[in-house]
């Protein structure tokens, strides 16, 4: 690529960064995926007002944003945080056509290794049909699990995180996510 446009494609992308609207929506019942959406809205710069608990938000607050970021523990074995149920009802009332999803999770691999994370997966399934694009594909490689609901074509479709074994990671994880979604808004 020429020197021009590559500067042309830096302000393309400093530009999106600045003007898309960008909200980040949780469901977490002991805090872990609280804090990693927070974590997450840090190194995106988003709002502290923009960072909303999946049981307060309306299909009117989520209509503002170009972009969405929704992270949501696992429980039981493979389902969603418990106030996930009634979002996904609420986001399939928005208009969610035209706006990007970028989906994160918190599980854990060591003692839920067969649904590691799957709660990813399940938010990813119930939108297909939303109209709205999905951002933020992760590779599995640098995982240690046997299954996943959120395993789709080789691919996590979002950002799986385990803050119970690999808690280490985390920040490396969230770093190299925000920067894949940086470039795809
Ligand atoms: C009863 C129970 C069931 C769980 N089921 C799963 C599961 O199926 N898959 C998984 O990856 N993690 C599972 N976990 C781990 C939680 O998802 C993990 O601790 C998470 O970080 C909690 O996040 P939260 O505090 O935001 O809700 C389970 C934990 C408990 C206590």
């Amino acid at each position: 690529m020429r020197k021009t446009n590559v500067v042309i494609l830096q302000h393309e992308i400093i530009h999106n960064i600045v003007t898309m609207k960008i909200a980040v929506i949780y469901g977490s019942s002991t805090g872990a995926t609280e804090d990693v959406a927070k974590r997450i809205a840090g190194a995106m710069n988003v709002e502290t007002n923009n960072i909303m608990d999946v049981a307060n938000i309306s299909p009117d607050k989520v209509a503002d944003f170009d972009v969405l970021l929704l992270g949501s523990s696992t429980w039981g074995v493979g389902d969603l945080q418990d106030d996930w149920y009634n979002g996904i009802e609420v986001l399939k009332k928005a208009q969610l056509g035209g706006k990007k999803i970028g989906i994160f999770g918190t599980g854990d691999s060591g003692a839920f290794s067969e649904s590691f994370c799957s709660a990813i997966g399940k938010i990813y399934e119930e939108l297909q049909s939303s109209g709205a694009t999905f951002i933020g594909k992760v590779d599995p490689s640098d995982y240690s699990f046997t299954d996943s609901e959120a395993l789709i074509d080789g691919q996590f479709v979002g950002l799986p995180l385990d803050e119970a074994n690999e808690s280490d990671k985390t920040d490396d994880r969230i770093a190299n996510w925000v920067k894949q979604l940086q470039a795809a808004i």
